[in-house]
């Protein structure tokens, strides 16, 4: 029998951060050139001619949580609520992790330490394929930690290897010259990691353990593809002319646990890694920014699958969501088509009251989409292997949905600049629209397969809603309610021809992002309607147009570009930031913000990692919290020879990408010191 988790955990930055981790994303065109309108708009039109009678209509509807926001004159402060009761730490750019008072910290593990008994410790200046491939790997995103006990003593951890930067795993590392051992060392360094952890009695500290759990997943690991597209042409490839099984997975970035105990984790900017698009002239193609000759790594000068031009489907067979059996080592991972293919930031689960299932994921880039998809089975309860066999088919079969939202305030009050219109919210409805289910395609002109293959281009054609990059998107475990980070947009409204303000992107040239709240219209998560409220509107307090969910501005933490969500045994959310060095080139950094009561929107800032690191993949236990630091000392003019940052091993080492443990120092419970 194996535990189920306790929680349903998920859990301007430097340019060769842009190059190495999204390909330039943000120095590329925006690949939405579809004019596809922001359904607000046909409101604000409608509204016009038919004065009062949407406005009436949408009075009717509650808006959920935001509904608890009042005006900041109005609430009243009172103690912290149980979770957040820490001083919270100051805004900095220390080459360090900076805790609060009260709070101890220790690395986990680091990029190249052994997961098996006899692979050799990491040395910077002879790694090997060979050795990474039994090595934790390269920038950890996403973390998990599936307790092996009811008391956090014990885990099984896993993480996402998000992607590497070779200037920094090199000495004289040459862009234009790579040896083929570099790429195959980049391919081991991707991918996922899984390792059991224990805790220190008298620290809290968790250290890794060899166990029958640890296990790499690389590019050179067998995935089975499933769900209605499995075995389509569009994924057929001289090596697997079945289209069925695909060799690793790539760019992985946030994750998500499934209730039953496995591992969600997404493809995201699997674009970047295929060469040789230019000259192809396919529009399916582009729309996923997949342009260009040469790829940043050249990894096309080792194997054909890199190059479009040898093995033009093999960039079909990435941008997926994978799921892992962390409890089984000799399982065979997948890759869901029926969650469709996009930058996928992550997958989440939550079960309907029927037992249905319900998976959001959003595509995090500019202007891009939100997607639910429900099951047509049912999980069963209980960990049993027969119930864990059921569970893992779920995300199979089912209906696959993209979100379009809709205002409540007119247009004109959505001016641009995040002055709030003059009912006092962001917020308004939605819906969600379908796409395709099993073999049945709801999209005119495209069938199933194109628009598991495509969805982006489905999305296009239904008029789902442009956002500002949907990053982690979670669901509250009590109360249903979905959090949805939009990370930032700096070509909202600025761009010629791209869509400026809208409502639930009430900023233009957005910076700093906000936090998305989305309820289902009935408390079942199988309603295709829904309202949503901003809960926050980033940036610095002092800024007239942030909003921190109605709280008193002159007590809240500065935050930028809000990337992780995850939620602590008490309901409160916490918010990992990937800022870009936007928050004034201040460090990234680790938020707990309470979302009822009169505290609603109390942000506070938790942790700051080390210079040109982010945070990301927080796991909130219950007495340690867990955070990865993902490219620390990343910075522009920096590189393996002249480093900026020596953390976490200090001296004259080379930073590397770790995970991090805090814990309070008298043992006691996280956040309840007074
Ligand atoms: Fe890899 Fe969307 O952050
Ligand atoms: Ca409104
Ligand atoms: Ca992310």
């Amino acid at each position: 029998m194996i535990p189920l988790p306790l929680v349903n955990h998920r859990v301007g930055r430097a340019a060769v951060t842009c190059e190495y981790r999204c390909g330039d994303a943000c120095f590329h065109d925006v690949p939405n050139t579809s004019d596809n309108p922001y359904f607000g708009d046909l409101v604000s039109r409608r509204t016009a001619l038919k004065a009062g009678a949407v406005v009436a209509a949408a009075a009717t509807i509650a808006t959920p949580a935001t509904a608890a926001a009042a005006a900041p004159a109005e609430k009243s402060q009172g103690r912290p609520p149980r979770g957040l009761d820490f001083k919270p730490v100051q805004v900095n750019t220390k080459d360090e992790v900076v805790v609060p008072e009260g709070y101890e910290q220790g690395i986990v593990i680091r990029w190249g330490d052994p997961l098996f008994p006899g692979v050799p410790e990491f040395d910077f200046d002879n790694q090997t394929a060979a050795k990474q491939e039994k090595q934790f790997g390269f920038n950890c995103d996403f973390a998990a930690i599936l307790p092996l006990d009811p008391l956090e003593l014990s885990g099984i951890m896993v993480t996402n290897h998000e992607y590497t930067s070779e200037p920094f795993m090199f000495r004289g590392y040459d862009a234009n010259n790579p040896t083929e051992e570099q790429a195959r060392i980049g391919w081991a360094a991707h991918g996922l990691s899984v390792f059991m952890i224990k805790r220190s009695l008298f620290t809290g500290h968790y250290k890794p353990r060899f166990s029958k759990y640890n296990r790499r997943i690389t590019l050179n690991t067998p995935f089975e593809v499933r769900g209605p597209a499995a075995g389509s042409d569009l994924l057929k490839t001289s090596v697997d002319p079945t289209g069925r099984k695909v060799f690793g997975t790539i760019n992985n970035c946030s994750g998500g646990v499934t209730p039953w105990g496995t591992i969600l984790s997404g493809e995201e900017n699997f674009n970047q890694y295929f060469a040789n698009a230019a000259g192809r002239n396919d529009p399916r193609l582009t729309r996923y920014g997949v342009t260009g000759t040469a790829t940043t790594r050249k990894w096309e000068r080792f194997d054909k699958r890199w190059d479009l031009a040898k093995e033009p489907n093999e960039v079909n067979r990435f941008g997926w969501v994978i799921e892992l059996d962390p409890h089984d080592p000799d399982s065979t991972p997948v890759k869901h088509t029926h969650l469709g293919r996009f930058k996928h930031e992550t997958a989440n689960i939550r079960v309907a009251d029927d037992g249905r299932v319900v998976a959001y994921s959003g595509d995090d880039e500019r202007f891009e989409y939100i997607y639910k998809f429900i099951s047509t089975g049912k999980m069963k309860r209980g960990n049993s292997k027969a119930a864990r066999r059921h569970n893992m088919t779920l995300l199979d079969d089912g209906t696959l949905y993209v979100a379009r939202f809709k205002g409540d305030s007119p247009a004109s009050e959505i001016d641009g600049t995040g002055k709030l219109p003059s009912d006092g919210k962001f917020d308004g409805t939605g819906e969600w629209i379908p796409l395709a289910a099993g073999k049945k395609s709801f999209v005119p002109g495209m069938t199933a397969e194109e628009v598991y293959v495509f969805t982006r281009i489905a999305a296009d054609k239904v008029g789902a809603t442009k956002m500002d990059r949907p990053e982690d998107i979670e669901c509250h475990p009590r109360t249903g309610t979905v959090y949805c980070a939009l990370s930032n947009n700096v070509e909202r409204g600025v761009t010629a021809g791209k869509e400026g303000a809208t409502e639930p992107n009430p900023r233009i040239n957005n910076r700093h992002g906000q936090v998305l709240e989305l309820q289902e219209r009935r408390s079942d998560a199988l309603a295709l309607t829904f309202n949503w409220g901003l809960f926050l509107v980033c940036g610095f307090p002092d800024d007239p147009n942030t909003y921190f969910g109605g709280y008193d501005k002159s007590q809240v933490s500065p935050i930028s570009s809000p990337d992780n969500v995850a939620f602590d045994r008490y309901g409160n959310l916490w918010i990992s930031t990937d800022a870009d060095g936007k928050l004034d080139g201040l460090n990234d950094g680790l938020y707990g913000v309470p979302l009822e009561g009169p505290e609603r929107g109390h942000l506070k800032l938790f942790l700051t990692v080390p210079r040109g690191g982010e945070t990301c993949g927080p796991v909130i236990g219950e007495r340690v919290i867990t955070v990865c630091v993902q490219h620390p000392g990343e910075v522009d003019g920096a590189n393996a020879d002249k480093p900026v940052s020596n953390w976490p091993d200090r001296g004259t080492s080379r930073p590397r990408p770790s995970v991090v443990a805090v814990w309070r120092k008298d043992r006691g419970r996280l956040g309840e010191i007074g």
